[in-house]
């Protein structure tokens, strides 16, 4: 069987490995390996490109592909897969060690947002790398002069992560892989430059995963690469195709005692339907434990400085086959960080166990996890490979597909090269494409374009239909162009505004558009076109001027109308609070007086005192009783009769005039009247202790004694005349407190 390992230079960025009950030579050790392996090792294989892969040479300028020495996987020149940016050559002084991808690269000093376009199946899952060097490709030792070097990728409309290259060794890659589902029938990458260094890019890898594989990742949910391990005693520092036919690259892990490397040549087998990570049988066939005095095995990934730990969200993928060939007694627990993830776990012989929750993120600061030996186990952990993604959401949504195409066969037929116009049209949203309008109201649909701005932008020849065929399109300025030739004859929904001003067109006006120019659904400004010579319609003329015509035939009578219907309410308004009052006054003294000497209210002044009428104190047989505070801050109660009572109320006047005359001690005193065609009201004092019928009844605050009650009946009987006693029956408002 044909079974390689493909040997590439690589060093990892931003995680560091850190291994606990390892003396401090790890890291010389496996420095010293890797010399070992650098001089020794030149094996050329020829494996042959799978079905699939696209790889691309950032950079690369040389007009056909060539074949990896090392992996035999076929390289494209970038120039099809991107616009824009320029061609660099690392330093000279470190091509020699260099895979031939990262002696070139593509750097983007032009634009905010440059993006590669990679061809996909949508749907499909895919695993796409990036990889940088640096190489002082630009003679400006960026990695190395102290400052910033930072730039960010996004994967399609979504970021992916950043590219820290601060301090970095200018001759060593940096390598970012995620693993997501293609959204439509490309995927991109974008650099986005953050204002820290010119964004670029060595290489571009993008492999076809099995839908099966990786079931958590989804169109809403990607995975990001953060480790991925193969233990035992690999020679190789990064293990890629063809031993994984899906060029994953599992790097190797340093050993040193206690940790000690197993292998077998044993067949290490998935169970029939395993297919959800598929990790190499090579790999699986090596695995790492401890010395047996040891009791758990921790593996901890330093977060590194270009990323955020405590947002992060882990994703880790234990991979188990037990090769001892004796029937061991192996158990553990596993732990994230603190967290047991999977109790008492035994791996099975020569079997492949995947451990993961199902694609449940954990928060693990310190990317810390540990394999603790049990108590029933005879032997310490063991562990044959391992995993570990970081989330990235899939949130935004890009442009409806529909617009997308027909947006860039308008960019094709013109031969547009706009810096902006670059990745997605509308999304994310700060990168949108200069001169379209983009509708995102609806937040679960994609965007649409609504509006497209290419004037004065030098197109040539003729109108494109494309245009025509975005149903969402409302808004259309292509005005102070050379375009050519008769307009076409399209059926155009939603258009509103078709600005073709100052061009060369000629022709006919087609009926469709014409037709709705008249009924007034589509603003169409021709002006400036060879076509006006023929026709002197109103869209033929100086719109600007016509318009203001129109604006002051419409505009001025408007406003005209309004200001005299304002005036008129405003005249109305101030009249009829005047006559209200007049109305009152003119009643006032039109009646004739009842020549007695208590106060006569207007209907003004009662609503003064009563705040309104807001506060009713009760009702009585003939009216509402408000409460009042007259100016001298005396409370009364106002006894309005009901409108409708008005007219029969034939015992108000009498009444007026008798009370106004007693005064005794156990009757309230009638303050003042009002009378007028609008009011009919008595004034009396307030008592603050409601009325008798309450007080004799009873009630929670104030219960009258029997005593009590006996001298209120004997009040009562002492009211100057029994004629009144209908007064004290209605009014009721018996003065109290002297009892
Ligand atoms: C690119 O072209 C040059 C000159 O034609 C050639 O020498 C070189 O080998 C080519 N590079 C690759 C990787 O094919
Ligand atoms: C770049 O950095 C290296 C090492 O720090 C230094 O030797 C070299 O002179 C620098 N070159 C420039 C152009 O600054
Ligand atoms: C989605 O787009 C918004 C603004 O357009 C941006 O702020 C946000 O970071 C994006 N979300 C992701 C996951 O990239
Ligand atoms: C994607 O997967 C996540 C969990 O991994 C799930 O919550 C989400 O609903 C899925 N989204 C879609 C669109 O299937
Ligand atoms: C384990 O045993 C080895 C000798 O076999 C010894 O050198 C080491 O110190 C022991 N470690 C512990 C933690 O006991
Ligand atoms: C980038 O890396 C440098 C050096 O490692 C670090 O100081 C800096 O904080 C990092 N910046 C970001 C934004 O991650
Ligand atoms: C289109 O852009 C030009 C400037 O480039 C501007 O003058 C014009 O008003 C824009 N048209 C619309 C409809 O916004
Ligand atoms: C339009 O085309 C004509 C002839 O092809 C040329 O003379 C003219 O300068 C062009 N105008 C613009 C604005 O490009």
């Amino acid at each position: 069987p044909f079974a390689v390992s493909c040997f590439q230079k690589l060093h990892k960025p931003d995680r560091t490995m850190a291994i606990s009950h390892c003396s401090a030579s790890t890291k010389l050790a496996w420095i010293l390996a890797l010399l070992l392996i650098l001089v020794t090792t030149t094996i050329q294989v020829h494996c042959q490109s799978p079905p699939g892969f696209i790889s691309i040479d950032c950079g690369f300028t040389n007009t056909s592909a060539y074949n990896d020495s090392i992996t035999g996987i076929q390289f494209d020149p970038d120039s099809r897969f991107v616009e824009g940016g320029l061609s660099n050559k690392i330093s000279a002084e470190f091509i020699a060690g260099s895979d031939e991808q990262q002696k070139t690269l593509r750097s983007f000093p032009n634009g905010s947002r440059n993006c590669y376009t990679l061809p996909s199946t949508t749907g499909t899952k895919y695993m796409l790398r990036a990889t940088f060097t640096y190489g002082n490709y630009d003679g400006l030792n960026k990695t190395r002069d102290g400052s910033l070097f930072l730039f960010g990728l996004h994967i399609g409309v979504n970021f992916w992560e950043a590219v820290n290259m601060t301090n970095w060794d200018p001759s060593s890659t940096i390598w970012k892989e995620i693993i997501t589902v293609a959204p439509a029938n490309s995927v991109s990458v974008c650099l986005i430059n953050f204002g820290s260094g010119t964004p670029f890019v060595s290489a571009l890898e993008l492999r076809p995963l099995q839908d099966l594989m990786y079931p958590f990742v989804n169109t809403s949910v990607s995975i990001s690469y953060f480790r991925r391990i193969r233990f035992g005693a690999a020679t190789d520092f990064i293990t890629r195709f063809s031993l994984d036919p899906y060029d994953r690259f599992w790097e190797g892990w340093p050993f040193t005692y206690p940790w000690i490397p197993l292998n077998t040549s044993s067949r290490v087998r998935r169970l029939p339907g395993d297919n959800t990570f598929q990790v190499p049988e090579g790999i699986l066939q090596g695995a790492t434990t401890l010395d047996t005095n040891y009791s758990f095995l921790e593996i901890s990934v330093g977060v590194g400085p270009n990323l955020d730990a405590k947002n992060l969200q882990l994703l880790p993928i234990f991979h188990f086959a037990e090769i001892n060939s004796s029937n061991p007694s192996r158990r553990f627990d596993i732990y994230s960080n603190d967290e047991l993830l999977f109790a008492d776990f035994s791996p099975s012989r020569f079997q492949a166990d995947s451990m993961h929750q199902n694609g449940r993120f954990l928060h693990n600061p310190t990317a810390t996890f540990r394999l603790s030996k049990t108590r029933r186990s005879r032997l310490p952990p063991l562990i044959n490979a391992f995993e570990l993604y970081s989330l990235v959401r899939m949130d935004n949504l890009t442009t409806d597909s529909d617009d997308v195409n027909y947006i860039k066969e308008v960019t094709k037929h013109y031969n547009l090269a706009r810096i902006n116009w670059n990745g997605d049209p509308c999304s994310p949203r700060e990168y949108s494409w200069e001169g379209l309008t983009c509708d995102y109201s609806k937040s679960n649909q994609n965007p649409r374009i609504v509006a497209v701005n290419l004037s004065t932008s030098g197109l040539k020849g003729g109108l494109v239909i494309s245009f025509m065929n975005m149903v969402s399109l409302e808004n259309l300025d292509l005005s102070h162009n050379n375009l050519t030739g008769a307009i076409p004859d399209y059926q155009i929904k939603s258009l509103k505004v078709l600005d073709l001003s100052y061009n060369q067109l000629d022709g006919p006006i087609p009926d469709s558009i014409l037709q709705r120019s008249q009924a007034g659904l589509l603003d169409l400004r021709l002006e400036g076109n060879p076509i006006c010579s023929k026709v002197k319609d109103t869209y033929c003329s100086n719109k600007k001027k016509k318009t203001s015509t129109v604006l002051i035939a419409v505009i001025v009578p408007v406003v005209l109308v309004s200001l005299l219907v304002v005036m008129g309410i405003l005249w109305k308004l101030y009249w009829k609070g005047k006559s209200g009052d007049d109305e009152d006054y003119a009643m006032y003294e039109e009646e004739t007086p009842l020549h007695i000497d208590i106060r006569r209210f207007t209907y003004a002044e009662l609503k003064l005192i009563t705040n309104n009428f807001q506060s009713i104190i009760g009702k009585g047989g003939f009216g509402i009783v408000y409460h009042g505070t007259l100016e001298n801050g005396d409370e009364v109660a106002v006894k309005v009769l009901m409108e409708t009572s008005i007219a029969e109320s034939t015992d108000f006047l009498p009444e007026v005039q008798t009370l106004s005359k007693v005064h005794h001690k156990n009757l309230v005193t009638l303050q003042g009247y009002c009378q007028n065609k609008k009011c009919l009201a008595l004034v009396y004092d307030f008592m603050p202790r409601g009325n008798l019928q309450q007080l004799l009844k009873g009630g929670d605050d104030y219960s009258l004694t029997w005593e009590q009650r006996l001298y209120i009946a004997l009040d009562a009987a002492q009211g100057p005349n029994f004629n009144y006693v209908f007064t004290f029956k209605s009014c009721t408002y018996v003065c109290i407190h002297k009892v």
